[in-house]
């Protein structure tokens, strides 16, 4: 009987590139003819394992009544594919005579008989061993006639690699192959871990790396895998804490700590799970359960913590802060501070220790140039403190903030220091603080000046309807008189498109006057043809000298295209530069809530312009006024329905009131269009109207008619806090 086995040593040398080729001998004198060629080509790639198995008498007719077997094997981790490439066997019903079978493991994949040329399609007649083994059998009976002329068969074998990484799950509840990657080999697979996890030493499961950490910090902090998460499962992590000898270690556990106990006769113990403390020359300490162990003076300068997880149960893990103690380390006595306190005051400074610096009153702290709100230091365990101490310096503030049209003093300190005190000041006569009187500021031990009023926001607020002069008579209307200096300041000279028009100062931004003179054919005319003057009541120099629009707002109920309806005739001007105001341009105020409008109250007109007797208006030299009264809204409204008869005319609205004196004159419709119509009422000029229309005021029995600036508070009020 010949028995063939391709030896499984071979395996190991297929690392070194390997040709090999067997022949051996039989010792009936026909000799099988068996090679087996294996050959390591590259490194990764698949091993090459392949040979031939063919009767031998082959190409010869083989004899009767023999039985010959072959065991084919190559490398675990390797099938076996067999190629009949020539079938020459006498058939028979089942091939019960003479036959070739095909086995794996006493079960028969094959049996063979017959006639078929296969060379052609080696691959198409293969068979697949299931495992790396295979036992061919080739049996004659003794039916066969001496001289047939079968020749037998020939077949060819190769090792194939098998991919273990992709076997279907076994799905019995075993593990699958690789905890986590399986990479396939030829011949053989490896299993490989997630980053942070390395291989168990049965090569298949991944375990979680703790990093083993040695900790030579004076203090730290630990806590387990994943935590506050619950520990991964078969851990086996170690931390040692190790500082110099003269140092102790004190672990401080979180309160948040589990670990798996499990409860016995003698009460619960650490048998699955545990963090085992150990200390060099003492019992070690298991821990587990659910209470924290708090602090835990170790005594001792290294300390080893162990924590062991096995594959089931749960813990959710612990952390720790740990710190190191010394009574041999000392610092130097610290020193002390000018002007400050070093707290607190000991006889001797350890590792640990704790300094404050504070500084007297009216000083502060100063570190490095820079100021610093407290100041604490610890001895470190090198026996220096950790920082050098501070100094501190005198407390002084900020320059302080100048006052926009005021200015500050100093009263008492030296400049800017602690305790010093300026007074704020608004520039008088023109501006005053909203409380009046003064505001001083302190400059405190925060650094900053504080205020005695709470609600001190320094802002100046002009002073309205105030002139530093006033004219000195009251004239009771005789052709306008030439206005001193300074007597009229709020009065502003606009010049629009060629026309000559008024308004009146009544903020540093705004300019009332009326809506009429600011369109034209229905159109807003364009801010940049409005040229304002103000200040000065020379009109030549007036007009050399211009203030600028930054916008223009007419009254949204002003609708007057075709002349005849002067209601709501009321507009303003914003400036683009604020003024500050003099004595000779100053605002006037607004109406009072609720102001009225007396028959036979004094008005003030002023303007630049005048009629002639044939009601032409002409330009002066010099600012004019007049004074007029306030006639009695019933008799300016019989005038101006009479007048209606005979003529267009716009209607009087309470919107509007009159005013002139009851005998006519040349004058008394003086003061051009948009000019105030200024009340004085105890002791400020308030703005009562504005000029918008009138109807040959010489004659008697008919007025001017100004727009009644009382009505329109909250337009005006809304516009300058909205634009
Ligand atoms: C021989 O070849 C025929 C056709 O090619 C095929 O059907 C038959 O299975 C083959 N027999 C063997 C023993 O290979
Ligand atoms: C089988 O192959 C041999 C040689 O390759 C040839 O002589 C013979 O005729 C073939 N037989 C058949 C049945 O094809
Ligand atoms: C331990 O840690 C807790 C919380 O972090 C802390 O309040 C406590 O002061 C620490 N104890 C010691 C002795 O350090
Ligand atoms: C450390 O020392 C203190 C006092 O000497 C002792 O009470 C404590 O039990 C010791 N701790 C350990 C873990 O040995
Ligand atoms: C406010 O300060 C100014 C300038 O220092 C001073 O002239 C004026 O008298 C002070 N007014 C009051 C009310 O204290
Ligand atoms: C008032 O201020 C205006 C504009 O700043 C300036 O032209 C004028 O000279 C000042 N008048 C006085 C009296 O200071
Ligand atoms: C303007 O409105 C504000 C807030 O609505 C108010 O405090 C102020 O007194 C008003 N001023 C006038 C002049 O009406």
């Amino acid at each position: 009987m010949l028995k063939m086995i391709v030896p499984l040593c071979l395996y190991q040398l297929w690392t070194i590139a390997l040709v090999l080729t067997l022949q051996m001998f039989m010792h009936n004198a026909r000799f099988l003819c068996l090679s087996v060629r294996g050959s390591w080509q590259q490194l990764n790639s698949e091993p090459v394992i392949h040979g031939e198995v063919h009767f031998p008498q082959y190409p010869g007719p083989y004899l009767p009544n023999q039985k010959k077997e072959w065991d084919l094997w190559v490398p675990e981790g390797y099938q076996i594919q067999l190629s009949l490439t020539h079938l020459d066997i006498k058939a028979s019903s089942g091939c019960s005579q003479d036959s070739l079978t095909v086995l794996h493991d006493q079960e028969v994949l094959g049996s063979f008989c017959g006639q078929n040329n296969s060379t052609d399609h080696p691959d198409k007649e293969s068979i697949l061993s299931p495992g790396n083994r295979l036992t061919l059998i080739f049996q004659t009976s003794d039916s066969t006639p001496e001289l047939q002329q079968h020749t037998g068969f020939s077949a060819t074998y190769k090792a194939i690699d098998i991919d273990e990484c992709s076997k279907p799950d076994p799905g019995d509840g075993s593990y699958p192959l690789c905890s986590q990657i399986c990479i396939n080999t030829p011949g053989s697979y490896t299993c490989t871990c997630h980053s942070g996890y390395k291989l168990h030493l049965d090569q298949h499961t991944c375990l979680f790396s703790c990093g083993d950490c040695i900790f030579d910090k004076h203090e730290g902090h630990l806590s387990s895998p994943w935590y506050p998460g619950p520990s991964p499962p078969i851990l086996s992590c170690k931390y040692i804490i190790s500082v110099e000898p003269k140092f102790t270690v004190t672990l401080n556990f979180s309160e948040n700590f589990h670990i798996e106990s499990v409860d016995t006769q003698q009460g619960p113990r650490c048998l699955h799970h545990w963090l085992q403390v150990t200390t060099p020359g003492r019992e070690p300490i298991k821990l587990c359960g659910g209470k924290s162990p708090g602090v835990l003076a170790t005594n001792s300068s290294t300390v080893r913590l162990d924590y062991h997880t096995d594959n089931e149960g749960l813990s959710h893990g612990w952390s720790l802060d740990y710190s190191t103690y010394s009574e041999e380390v000392k610092c130097p006595f610290p020193g002390n501070v000018a002007k400050g306190r070093v707290t607190p005051t000991l006889t001797e400074y350890f590792y640990r220790d704790y300094i404050h610096v504070t500084c007297k009153r009216g000083y502060r702290l100063i570190m490095d140039g820079q100021k610093i709100r407290w100041f604490s230091a610890m001895c470190q365990s090198d026996g220096q403190w950790q920082l050098p101490l501070p100094e501190c310096q005198l407390i002084d503030c900020e320059e302080p903030k100048p006052l926009l049209n005021g200015g500050l003093t100093f009263l008492s300190g030296v400049k800017n220091q602690y305790g010093s005190v300026v007074q704020y000041h608004c520039n008088e006569p023109f501006y005053f603080f909203p409380g009046g009187g003064n505001v001083s500021f302190t400059c405190k031990a925060d650094g900053k000046w504080r205020s005695n009023h709470n609600d001190a926001t320094l802002t100046c607020i002009p002073v309205c309807g105030k002139p530093r002069k006033l004219i000195p008579t009251y004239q009771r209307t005789v052709g306008g008189s030439e206005g001193p200096d300074n007597t009229i300041p709020w009065h502003v000279l606009l010049y629009i498109n060629g026309q000559i028009g008024g308004g009146m100062v009544i903020a540093d931004r705004w300019i009332l006057t009326a809506a009429h003179i600011l369109t034209h054919d229905g159109n807003l005319v364009s801010k940049d043809d409005v040229q304002i003057s103000m200040g000065l009541i020379d009109v030549h120099t007036l007009l050399g000298s211009h203030a600028y629009a930054a916008s223009i707002h007419i009254h949204p109920e002003y609708n007057n295209p075709n002349g005849l309806d002067y209601n709501n005739d009321i507009a303003l001007i914003k400036l683009q530069d604020a003024i500050t105001f003099n004595s000779s341009i100053m605002p006037i105020c607004l109406p009072a809530e609720g102001a009225t409008y007396v028959t036979d109250m004094i008005g003030l007109v002023s303007g630049f312009t005048i009629r002639d007797t044939d009601n032409y208006r002409i330009l002066t030299d010099n600012i004019k006024y007049v004074h007029l009264l306030v006639v009695e809204q019933e008799t300016c409204s019989t005038s101006v329905n009479e007048l209606r008869k005979t003529k267009d005319l716009p209607s009087l609205t309470n919107n509007m009131f009159c005013a002139g004196v009851p005998d006519g004159g040349k004058d008394s419709c003086h003061g051009d269009r948009g000019s105030p119509l200024s009340v004085r009422d105890g002791g400020r000029f308030w703005a009562a109207g504005i000029v918008s229309w009138g109807v040959d005021c010489r004659h008697r029995g008919t007025y001017g008619i100004y727009t009644r600036v009382a009505n329109y508070l909250d337009w005006i009020n809304k516009t300058m806090q909205e634009k």
